[in-house]
């Protein structure tokens, strides 16, 4: 009895962080978004944070990086990778935060380029 009332406040207490995103105003959508890359998994290894703009497709050596096996979106970000230049190819489904760290083999190897922006 007592166990399932605390259930149920923190299931409200958590409720709005588990709420479908809700579209940014306009104006918002044209600041840079974030993502936390590392060579390592588990974030691990060297790591830049990049801060690609918003929806513009990106060359992987945009990263600064030479690899990756961790993916991170900033809080709030989605990215999309894609296996030819210039967002061409196949394309994975949406990277949201918190990302990945171990990204799926498939994309560690075949990642050209990809593009982030914000729900
Ligand atoms: C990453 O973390 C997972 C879970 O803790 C662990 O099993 C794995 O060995 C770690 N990988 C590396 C390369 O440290």
């Amino acid at each position: 009895m007592q166990f399932s009332a605390i259930l149920v406040t923190l299931a409200v207490a958590f409720a709005p962080a588990l709420a479908a995103p809700t579209a940014e105003p306009a104006a918002l959508q044209k600041r840079d978004v974030g993502a936390y890359v590392c060579t390592g998994e588990n974030f691990t290894g060297q790591c830049n944070h990049i801060t690609p703009p918003y929806n513009v497709c990106q060359p992987f050596s945009a990263t600064g990086l030479t690899g990756y096996q961790s993916w991170g979106p900033d809080n709030g970000d989605t990215c999309i990778w894609y296996t030819g230049g210039s967002c061409t190819g196949t394309q994975s489904g949406n990277v949201y935060y918190p990302g990945y760290a171990d990204v799926p083999d498939f994309w560690k190897f075949n990642t050209a380029s990809f593009k982030c922006y914000s729900l």
